[in-house]
Parts: C-alpha cells; sequence; structure tokens
C-alpha cells in the first residue's frame, strides 16, 4: 500500500525496509496517550477556528471508537503500520471519511511522539512510584520488627560496630526515598508540552498551545520549537533516576545473597522467591535479587544506550531518535517488574537473630568502645585506641573475646581499667549508646521509622 506521505516520495518502499523502518512493534503501547493527545488536537483546532465544530465532533467520535476498540481487542494493531501515529491516524480517516485527514493540520509526528511519549512516561512514573512504595513499606516494616535485633556493621566487609538489623534495612528506606524525590524532580522537569511545535519551526496557522497543553495536564509548554521536538532529556533524566535506583537495588540485592548463604545465615528467603538447583539438593538459590542485581547492568546501557544514540544529532529531529523508546521502555519495564518482586521478597524474609547476635560477638565489634571506655577516663582517643589494639591482638592470640578476658589481663594494660568496662563492652550497650542523631541506638531507630512512615503518608 502507498504510504500515507506519498506525494514527491512513490510512498512504496522494499519490505525489507519497512519493517526495518517501522515502529509500531514497540509504540504501539502508546496507543491511549496518542489518542489522548489527538482528542485535545482537535479540541484545540476547533476552539481556535481552524475546524469546524461538527469536524471536531466528528474526530473526537472517531478516536473514542478507536480507543475503544483498541481496549476491548476487536481492532487488532496492523503490524504493518509504520508507527502507532500512522496506525491511528488511517483507522480514523477509513472511519469517517476525509475530516479524518483534517487532524494532522497544525502538527507533525514529530511533536506528536514527542508529546505521546511524555504523556506515557508520566502514567508510567504513577505506577513506578507505588511501587516503590511498596518497597519502601516492606523495607519499613521488617526494620520495625527488628529494631532490637543486634547485627555486626561493616565496612570493607569486615566486622566493625555493632548495630541493629533495623537500622541497616533504614538505610535502604532512606535511598528508596530519595529516588522516589529525584522522580519527582524529573517529572516537574517533563511537565511541558512539545504539541504545537508541528516538524521544527511552529506554524502557519494561529493555534493555541497553551490551551491544548492545559488539556494534556502540563503547567507549561516548550519555548523554543526546536527543542521541543528534538529534546529527549526527560528519558535521559528518568534513565537516569532509575539507574540509580537499580543501583540501590542492587546493593541491597547483594547483601540479601550474603545473607542467606550458609557463611552468613542471617535470613532466609521464602521458598516463593527462591528456586532449587537440577543437581545439588541442598541448594536453595536467590535467584530474584542475582536477576535484580544483573538486571541493573541492563538498565545502566539502556541509559548509556540512549545518550550515545542522540550525542551526535544535529537538530532538529532525526529518525535515530525512534531509537529513544525501546530503550526508555526496557528500563522502566526492568525496574517496575525488579519492584514487583523486590517488596514481597523482603516481606516474607524470616529474619534469624540468634545468627546476627552470634555473629556480632564474634569480631570484637566492641573495642572501639572499649578505647571510647579509656577516653572517658581520661586517655587521649588515640593512646586509648592504640591499647584496644592490643588487647585485641592478645585476645586474638589467646582465643579469647573482650567480653571473656579478665580484668587483671586488662589492668595489665592499663591501670584505668575497671570492672565497670564489662558493661561499657556489652553488645546491646555498645549500641544503646550510640545516641546521635542517624545513630544506631532504639530511640534514633524509632526516630527514624516514624519519619519514614511521615515520608510514605505524603508519599
Ligand atoms: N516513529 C517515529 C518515531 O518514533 C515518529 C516520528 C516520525 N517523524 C518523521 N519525521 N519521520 O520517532
Amino acid at each position: 500500500m502507498a504510504k500515507m506521505w506519498a506525494g514527491l516520495n512513490a510512498g512504496v518502499t522494499d519490505q525489507i525496509a519497512d519493517d526495518f523502518n517501522s515502529s509500531i512493534g514497540f509504540d504501539s503501547r502508546m496507543y491511549k496517550q496518542d489518542i489522548t493527545g489527538s482528542i485535545a488536537h482537535a479540541e484545540m483546532l476547533s476552539a481556535c477556528g481552524i475546524i469546524s465544530q461538527p469536524e471536531k465532533a466528528q474526530l473526537v467520535e472517531g478516536l473514542l471508537s478507536i480507543l475503544e476498540d483498541l481496549e476491548s481487542g476487536a481492532l487488532p494493531i496492523d503490524p504493518g503500520s509504520e508507527d502507532i501515529h500512522m496506525f491511528v491516524e488511517q483507522e480514523l480517516t477509513k472511519r469517517i471519511g476525509d475530516t479524518g485527514k483534517k487532524l494532522h493540520t497544525a502538527r507533525s509526528r514529530n511533536d506528536q511522539v514527542a508529546l505521546d511519549l511524555r504523556l506515557y512516561l508520566r502514567d508510567e512514573a504513577v505506577e513506578l512510584k507505588a511501587l516503590l512504595k511498596e518497597l519502601i513499606a516492606a523495607l519499613h516494616d521488617q526494620a520495625a520488627a527488628h529494631k532490637s535485633s543486634i547485627m555486626p556493621g561493616y565496612t570493607h566487609l569486615q566486622r566493625a560496630q555493632p548495630i541493629s538489623f533495623g537500622h541497616h534495612l533504614l538505610a535502604y528506606c532512606m535511598m528508596l526515598l530519595r529516588d522516589a524525590g529525584r522522580i519527582d524532580d524529573a517529572l516537574r522537569r517533563m511537565d511541558v508540552s512539545p504539541i504545537g511545535c508541528c516538524a521544527l519551526a511552529g506554524t502557519t496557522y494561529e493555534t493555541d498551545r497553551v490551551m491544548e497543553a492545559k488539556a494534556l495536564g502540563f503547567s507549561a509548554i516548550a519555548l523554543n520549537s526546536l527543542d521541543g521536538v528534538s529534546d529527549r532529556d526527560y528519558c535521559l533524566e528518568l534513565m537516569s533516576v532509575l539507574s540509580i535506583l537499580m543501583m540501590h537495588l542492587s546493593r541491597l540485592s547483594e547483601e540479601l545473597i550474603l545473607w542467606c548463604s550458609w557463611e552468613f545465615k542471617f535470613i532466609t528467603l521464602s521458598d516463593s522467591y527462591t528456586t532449587g538447583s537440577s543437581i545439588m539438593p541442598q541448594k536453595k538459590n536467590p535467584d530474584m535479587a542475582e536477576l535484580i542485581r544483573g538486571k541493573t547492568g541492563r538498565v545502566y546501557g539502556d541509559l548509556m544506550g540512549l545518550l550515545t544514540t542522540l550525542k551526535g544529532l544535529p537538530l532538529a529531529y532525526n529518525k535515530d531518535m525512534q531509537e529513544d523508546k525501546e530503550c526508555v521502555f526496557d528500563a522502566m519495564d526492568t525496574v517496575k517488574a525488579c519492584l514487583k518482586v523486590a517488596a514481597p521478597m523482603i516481606r516474607t524474609m524470616t529474619v534469624h537473630e540468634d545468627n546476627m547476635l552470634a555473629a556480632a560477638q564474634k569480631g570484637f565489634i566492641n573495642a572501639t568502645d572499649l578505647a571510647d571506655y579509656l577516653v572517658k577516663k581520661g586517655l587521649p582517643f588515640r593512646s586509648a585506641y592504640k591499647i584496644a589494639g592490643q588487647i585485641v591482638a592478645k585476645c586474638m592470640a589467646d582465643g579469647q573475646v573482650l567480653e571473656t578476658l579478665p580484668l587483671e589481663s586488662y589492668q595489665a594494660f592499663s591501670p584505668l581499667f575497671e570492672a565497670d568496662l564489662y558493661s561499657c563492652i556489652d553488645l546491646r550497650a555498645c549500641v544503646e549508646k550510640r545516641v546521635s542523631q542517624g545513630g544506631t541506638s532504639l530511640r534514633s531507630v524509632e526516630m527514624q521509622l516514624s519519619w519514614v512512615e511521615e515520608q510514605l503518608e505524603n508519599f
């Protein structure tokens, strides 16, 4: 069939070129946004006297009937169409005749595709945020349930200082809440309508771009038509946010994977979110967490792909830009899928408090508190640090831990040691003493929990 743009061009392309050129395979998911945009465009054209009222009514009715039939499945998408915009327009003309051909007055596919993508991503971001909220709530609830469970906190993956498991999980709530804020920021900058920029230079018709933008829920219009049609910052920005979010999910996944290994045994993931090995009967593999970690690379790749596609493009629209959609759709689909599985996986995990505590007891993680004890007795911190280090070395040589080393042995290192030192190096006391704002003491953890609750209420 000859193309809608047949004219100077014969409008007949080779099948291979057609398939190569077509984007309907991936942009048909924007059908709703395409139709919504077209309805607003028809309303604006008629309000500005560019088409008549009856013509507008015909266009809107035709567009709504297409939407209804697409939703019900009565109208299948034609895979032979060039893209969703052509498909809808072609179908409209089929249904209402020549009036259908008036819809494309004072617009171009260049501003239409820019509009549809913004509308689509705006809708997707709502879903994304709802899923993110679920995950933050799951982490919050586990943190609340384990606000007093002691575990070793690590630096360099070496046991460092005792913390509560609640405190550890709350760190992820903070990261993910920042991600939610970044989604909002990206949405704010995306809130600009490109429709009416037309192909690149604006139009000779007296259109009302502000009216059309308002009808579509935008608070502003692109003020430069070249920029309006060639801007894909909103895709890049959203994918940057998605990449940071995936980085957070990946770090969480890595910890889950470590924690459910035999070496740690801090948690057990529910059977619903683990798999068995086809050969080793003892295995319970954290596949979901590993896949989240793995898919992080893929989302970064989507971002890098589009950045690279755009970097050498002259203004304004170039067909290269059709490559924007698969990247941004894949990134969004992937992150949503990860969030969908992460939230219930966190909710259903079993926490082995005894193992966490036992791990905390073996690693001299109260050595800082031992040094602090001497500081409180008047020694400068550096000197106290040295003595504590020597005591740890002695314990290691003797197969002791700080809690069991006799007082006389302590006193051989410093006469400042007295019997009250044992209560100072007790793990629970070590956690409770970290009362600084944002620290791991129960009071601080409870404050963090309520702050997260507040954020979730205003999400
Ligand atoms: N399918 C195209 C895309 O996704 C629509 C824009 C076409 N514009 C053009 N000048 N050929 O980018």
